[in-house]
């Protein structure tokens, strides 16, 4: 039984709602202001304690008011917000790594939690944030960071934790998801696709981010800190994003029984870790390859679980605010515990993290798409099957269009076994210096994830 005085404390501070500002009430921001206060007394159930958002900064103050009802202070300047001494705990909603930054690293050193799902943020400066959080003793909780609604944080960083992780592949960006579905299904072109995610509050204010790959590749740096135990380390990750992708590659993937999905993989390896983002087959078969629209899904595999396979909305202002005010409750239940028996930031301690190298993409091992356009004449396929063998690359599928009436060139499409990147770049240089080879050579990574 406790003592009579914890009881106190603890009697004391059931009473005393929690005390949060947030910082940028746009989509997510307004998302979680209006779930909070939709379902504020099954939260504090929940919490066993009432978390009320009593300041909120934004640049457009007229909106702000409007969204929040007169329920709290509104501020144009965010500083106010971190500076205030009753607020226990800053949800950063504004999104980039400039002011945010500033404010996040201002919120630490003025001893507030931060919750925050601004993975731009943590996969470029996480290792700066949270060792002065560390050093604060206060923390810093980012669910909404990666996959939207879907608890995947909470999942590796808890669920999984006796697992060696082994891999995880994951559709971690609702935007490109959506356009992928949009274009297959409806046959709506790229721009339109976009726009319509925009439109649903799915894009990154610059959506250059989502659809270059480069959002993916946050949440995937993020996700492979926590897997792995190793620093958050974006700038060595590899990023391709859809703008190259072409109808005719999604139709021939499609017949070939596969499905091309923007995935973010990364993988323990012998030699070191993967970390990458690229459009990539996966057979048609498998779950994940039927996630549509702008929901997100990441598999995982454990050494002792297997795979498992999350899935939920990625995107928009409900399913993030579910993840927002998830770190909230998770805040306001440790906020009085001994900073040492807190879940670590990225899972594993900090003094137990370990700088495994993340491998280039040269050496990265996987199964390959290679479309040509070639002249329908004799001997083509044999120089190219030839060059795929001298550099030992395997053929697993091939597929040969008839050329079009009246065509004197034709496709030819092949799925190769799993080898690694650099034989496949040395085979696509002498297959285009083939006088039969007319242009470049697509190449689209496939993964069984079996
Ligand atoms: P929005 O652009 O909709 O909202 C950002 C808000 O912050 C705007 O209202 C903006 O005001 C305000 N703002 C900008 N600068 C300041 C400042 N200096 N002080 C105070 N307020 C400021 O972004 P989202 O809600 O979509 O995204 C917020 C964060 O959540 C980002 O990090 C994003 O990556 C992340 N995220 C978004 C998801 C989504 O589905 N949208 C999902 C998961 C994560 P104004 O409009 O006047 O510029
Ligand atoms: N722009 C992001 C996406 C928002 O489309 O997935 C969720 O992180």
């Amino acid at each position: 039984m406790a003592p009579a005085s914890a009881h106190a404390f603890r009697n004391d501070k059931m009473m005393k709602p929690i005390k949060v500002g947030l910082l940028g009430i746009g989509t997510v921001g307004a998302g979680t202001f209006e779930v909070l206060r939709r379902n504020q007394e099954e939260i504090r159930r929940r919490a066993g304690r009432g978390i009320e958002i009593v300041m909120v900064a934004d640049l457009n103050v007229e909106r702000a008011r409007e969204l929040t009802h007169g329920q709290c202070e509104v501020v144009a300047d965010a500083n106010l917000v971190v500076d205030h001494p009753d607020i226990d705990i800053v949800i950063e909603l504004i999104g980039g790594y400039g002011i945010a930054k500033t404010l996040v690293m201002k919120a630490i050193a003025n001893g507030k939690h931060v919750v925050t799902a601004n993975k731009a943020l943590l996969a470029l400066h996480g290792n700066e944030l949270f060792k002065a959080a560390q050093d604060r003793g206060v923390m810093i909780a980012f669910e909404a960071a990666v996959a939207g609604g879907i608890p995947i944080i909470k999942a590796l960083r808890e669920g999984l934790t006796a697992n060696r992780i082994q891999w995880i592949a994951g559709i971690i960006n609702g935007t490109t998801n959506f356009i992928l579905s949009e274009m297959r299904d409806k046959g709506i072109d790229f721009d339109t696709a976009l726009k319509d995610a925009q439109r649903l509050g799915y894009a990154e204010a610059d959506p250059t981010f989502d659809i270059e790959g480069i959002d993916a590749a946050h949440k995937a740096t993020i996700m492979a800190a926590i897997a792995f135990g190793i620093p958050v380390q974006f700038e060595r990750a590899y990023v391709e994003g859809i703008t190259q992708l072409q109808a005719t590659d999604l139709r021939y993937a499609e017949q070939l029984g596969y499905r091309i999905k923007l995935l973010g993989i990364t993988r323990r390896t012998p030699k070191g870790i993967e970390l990458r983002v690229h459009p990539t087959l996966i057979p048609s078969s498998r779950l994940i390859a039927n996630v549509e629209g702008a929901m997100n899904a990441v598999l995982v595999q454990g050494d002792a679980v297997g795979a498992t396979l999350y899935y939920g909305k990625g995107a928009g202002a409900e399913p993030t605010a579910s993840a927002v005010i998830a770190d909230l409750v998770d805040i306001t239940r440790l906020a009085t515990a001994d900073p040492e028996h807190r879940v670590p930031h990225l899972a594993f301690q900090p003094d137990a993290m370990i700088d495994t190298p993340i491998l280039p993409m040269s050496e990265v091992t996987t199964g390959y798409y290679l479309r040509m356009h070639v002249a329908d004449k004799l001997g083509v396929l044999a120089d190219v099957t030839r060059i795929l063998a001298d550099s030992t690359i395997s053929i697993d599928a091939m597929l040969q269009k008839e050329p079009a009436e009246g065509e004197q060139q034709t496709d030819i499409i092949m799925l190769t076994h799993q080898t690694q990147e650099k034989n496949v770049d040395a085979a696509i240089a002498r297959i285009e210096a083939l006088p039969t080879v007319v242009g470049k050579v697509t190449r689209i990574r496939l993964e069984e994830l079996s």
